[in-house]
């Protein structure tokens, strides 16, 4: 059985100092959920925190994601950070995409795909946010937006095997307390999964963001081809983060 995928988004929610005390005074209990098999523990603080994480939680299983990449190799792109800056950070994952960056930043469906594939060739993970905002969802065009993002990520991905990470995050799910109904989720990710089969030539993986919670968490049981969760406002509470993981398992 696969082990399922816990990526832990923190945004710009925890300063350095926050996000080190949050692992220093959970670090027994982190290394403990990190050694079970059954998952793989992504945490994504912001940039600075990337490299002291990465340190502190090396005795544990741990993964250190960063929470965007440039679609930028290097050059005078200031305030932008490579893929190449990450591998040396430690990171094994970047999420690329976030519709917070989409949205906030002008990140475009071409940004990420070129940032996707810096990051393959750095070995790191990309995670891929995908999803529709909420008037593409009542006006059922959810799946052409799918596609439409989705286009240039596998077509620059196209010749490489490494594995990527699909993270279905639809925009009116995120931060609002909302989920998807299940049978909406199955038929998304029946697409998703076979998009990615016909294309991509590596192992990938499809997770769900969106209001993940432990009150929302039982409703994910039983989707085919769901991975693992995108957690952004639950992951920064540990004992709420903890609870999520032992319930989505
Ligand atoms: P949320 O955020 O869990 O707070 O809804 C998820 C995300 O934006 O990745």
């Amino acid at each position: 059985m696969q082990p399922t995928l816990f990526i832990a988004n923190w945004k710009m929610q925890k300063s350095v100092t926050q996000s080190v005390e949050f692992c220093s005074a959970h670090f027994e209990s982190l290394k403990v959920l990190s050694a079970d098999t059954a998952i793989d523990l992504v945490i994504c603080p912001s940039f600075p925190a990337l490299l002291i994480l990465n340190e502190m939680l090396a005795d544990t299983m741990v993964h250190i994601g960063a929470q965007h990449c440039s679609p930028h190799e290097s050059g005078a792109y200031t305030g932008q950070v490579s893929a190449e800056s990450l591998k040396e950070a430690g990171c094994t994952y970047s999420i690329v995409g976030h519709s917070e960056q989409r949205m906030y930043n002008g990140v475009t469906d071409q940004d990420v795909a070129n940032a996707a594939n810096h990051l393959c060739q750095n070995k790191i993970e990309p995670i891929i946010c995908i999803g529709e905002t909420k008037q593409e969802f009542e006006n059922n065009t959810a799946f052409s937006v799918l596609e439409k993002q989705l286009d240039p990520v596998l077509s620059i991905l196209k010749n490489t095997n490494q594995p990527i990470t699909i993270a279905y995050e639809p925009v009116w799910a995120i931060g609002t307390g909302t989920v998807p109904e299940n049978d909406y989720l199955t038929t998304v990710f029946k697409h998703i999964s076979a998009l990615l089969t016909k294309v991509h030539s590596g192992p990938w993986r499809i997770v769900y963001g969106g209001s993940v919670s432990e009150e929302t968490i039982a409703a994910f049981k039983n989707i085919p081809a769901l991975s693992g969760f995108l957690i952004g406002g639950a992951s920064l509470d540990f004992k709420k983060f903890e609870k999520i993981v032992s319930l989505g398992k």
